[in-house]
């Protein structure tokens, strides 16, 4: 039986007709951190839609583990289909798992350690071309670089600056369309044939044609590639069918969409923290100087820089990229103390949880020491930079190594100097910088003729 109290309540402040649209625009970081005075979870009204947002730890670990099947990936995947509907971040149900299935031998932790040279390859060429003195827009060169790394892993190619650019701009306007839309109050005003929407479908179909020729390539030549684009040619599911080439598309973009923002901006908070912490840099420099005196970054080394991986361990916490991630109630779901009635749109969002001070202590102060192994570790289910369960990222153990190589890397040969002007984070598909110029500076040693 349900009685009025199973209902999230109500968040305060709400306006007629607009609902909370109005601190949602205004700050949409702080507006889902102040949720969580009012409860474990709590519903918001934006126009006409109303969401649940799930504040307390323990009500999303179920929602995304045990009681997993009794949600769909809602609103945000939905409108993210424009990337195609069965790629793996948006598929449902069997078809899901299938697909993860097929998918997860290209992410487990022991291939990764395969990726390294490709990775280190892959962005010393980047980070080699900067000029010293000349300010740098730090989220765009990381986009380049982990776009570059994902490009390689999955099609073997290191894309040129000039194509990287363009199917990064694609990715871009396809991602700002879905948040707008999953926000928008009705849904009938994307199909009208505006600016923003042409623009959006255009960028869909250039994402697209970009990726069908490197397919069309590699089955012209499938002894020439050893890569994630060979692997799904030739998966097979369990009842022996291979993937057709428009589910293989869909799976590349889908791919380089999860995982090229997501690290990029990872790392351009990483070194905005690192430019405000001199005293942290060093301590970084004279890990990376140590473990690189040996030789260059290899599998085996990796897990030498214990330095950089708390430095990518306290970035995904203060600035996780996951400010908000849906859910859709398929029916009726009972939710620890709450219902939710079939259809209610659900929120969780990482960024609001790893910023909660009965969780975290200080939990504002980048502090990479509170990884530290002799350190209290954070609560279970408080640190879900990844999410949980069956949907968790598939690309995660790619993502921390991916981190740790690039910060090792840039360090090696650069400090990344600040620019005036205040960075404040906003809350787009991902937790980006306002604005992050920064100035690289070439280290003494590198000057020294020392660089690697
Ligand atoms: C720091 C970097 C990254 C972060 C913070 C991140 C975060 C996430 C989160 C929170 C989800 C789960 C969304 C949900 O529960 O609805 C997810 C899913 C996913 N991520 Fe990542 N991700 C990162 C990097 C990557 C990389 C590098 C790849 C691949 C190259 C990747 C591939 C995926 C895929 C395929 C899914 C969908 C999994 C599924 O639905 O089964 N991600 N990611």
């Amino acid at each position: 039986m349900t009685t009025g109290s199973d209902v999230p309540p109500l968040a305060p402040g709400k306006l007629p007709l607009i609902g909370h649209a109005a601190p949602l625009i205004k700050d949409r970081l702080a507006f889902v951190q102040s949720l969580r005075a009012h409860g474990p979870a709590v519903r918001v009204k934006v126009g006409p839609k109303t969401l649940t947002v799930i504040n307390s730890t323990e009500l999303i670990h179920k929602m995304l583990t045990s009681q997993s099947d009794e949600f769909t990936k809602g609103l945000l995947f939905e409108k993210l289909k424009l990337f195609g509907k069965d790629a793996l971040p948006v598929a449902e149900g069997k078809p899901h798992l299938r697909r993860r299935r097929m998918m997860q031998p290209a992410f487990h932790r022991e291939q990764i350690a395969g990726y390294v040279n490709t990775m280190r390859e892959t962005v010393q060429p980047y980070i080699a071309a900067w000029d010293g003195g000349a300010p740098i827009d730090l989220k765009t060169e990381m986009q380049l670089m982990t776009q570059g790394v994902v490009m390689s892993a999955l099609f073997s190619s290191t894309p040129r600056r000039a194509p990287a650019h363009q199917i990064l701009n694609s990715v871009d306007t396809v991602f700002r369309t879905a948040l707008q839309r999953a926000l928008l109050p009705v849904s009938a005003l994307e199909r009208l044939p505006t600016r923003g929407n042409r623009k959006a479908r255009a960028a869909g179909v250039a994402l697209r044609s970009a990726v069908a020729e490197i397919i069309a390539e590699h089955r012209a030549h499938p002894d020439a590639y050893d890569d994630i684009v060979s692997l799904l040619l030739t998966a097979r599911d369990e009842t022996g069918a291979t993937l057709p080439d428009d589910e293989i598309l869909a799976e590349v973009t889908g791919l380089l969409a999860a995982g090229s923002e997501t690290t990029a901006v990872v790392l351009a908070w990483l070194f905005h923290e690192l430019g405000r912490n001199p005293e942290l840099e060093r301590q970084l420099h004279e890990e990376v100087d140590s473990v690189l005196a040996e030789g260059p970054l290899t599998a085996e080394r990796v897990p030498r820089l214990v330095l950089t991986r708390r430095l990518v361990s306290e970035t995904l916490r203060l600035y996780s990229p996951a400010w908000l991630v849906t859910r859709q109630a398929i029916s009726d779901v009972r939710l620890g103390e709450f219902l939710l009635p079939a259809g209610s749109d659900v929120i969780w969002s990482a960024y609001a949880v790893h910023r909660d001070p009965a969780l975290y202590p200080d939990p504002l102060r980048f502090d990479p020491d509170r990884w530290l192994p002799d350190r209290p570790q954070p609560p279970k289910g408080a640190f879900i930079p990844f999410g949980s369960g069956k949907r968790m990222c598939m690309g995660d153990a790619f993502a921390w190594t991916e981190a740790t190589i690039i910060t090792a890397l840039v360090a090696s040969r650069w400090r990344l100097r600040p620019t005036p002007g205040t960075v404040r984070p906003v809350g787009a598909i991902t937790t980006h910088p306002s604005s992050l110029r920064m100035v690289p500076e070439l280290r003494q040693h590198t000057l020294a003729g020392k660089a690697r």
